[in-house]
């Protein structure tokens, strides 16, 4: 298997159903920006290098997900918008224990 379902929810509450490549070493950041389901420059900003927490998402699946990283955890600590499931898109590397993961796209920072 290369591909699996991810469902992402972007930020006008609109569902997409996506697939998305295990095999491309993409992230979740980087999926959404290939689908263009945020306009360019409000995701992604710093490149992934979780500096910005522009890529922040909800897990609303229960999936086990790697854990996250102190720079991650310490991102989130200073981001807006913050609930008990977010986490950086550019953190979550697309593996086959995300398929049928559900995300919805936090709010842009303003
Ligand atoms: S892209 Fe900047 S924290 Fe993820």
């Amino acid at each position: 298997m290369t591909d699996i379902k991810i469902t992402i929810i972007d930020r006008d509450g609109v569902t997409h159903e996506i697939d998305a490549p295990t095999d491309m070493n993409m992230n979740l950041m980087e999926v959404v920006r290939s689908y263009e389901l945020a306009p360019e420059g409000t995701i992604g900003i710093c490149g992934g290098m979780a500096m910005c927490a522009s890529c922040q998402c909800y897990v609303e699946s229960d999936h086990e997900l790697p854990e996250m990283s102190d720079d991650e955890e310490a991102m989130l600590s200073e981001a807006f918008n913050v609930k008990e499931n977010s986490r950086l898109g550019c953190q979550l590397h697309i593996s086959e224990v995300m398929d049928g993961l559900k995300v919805e796209l936090a709010p842009e920072d303003v």
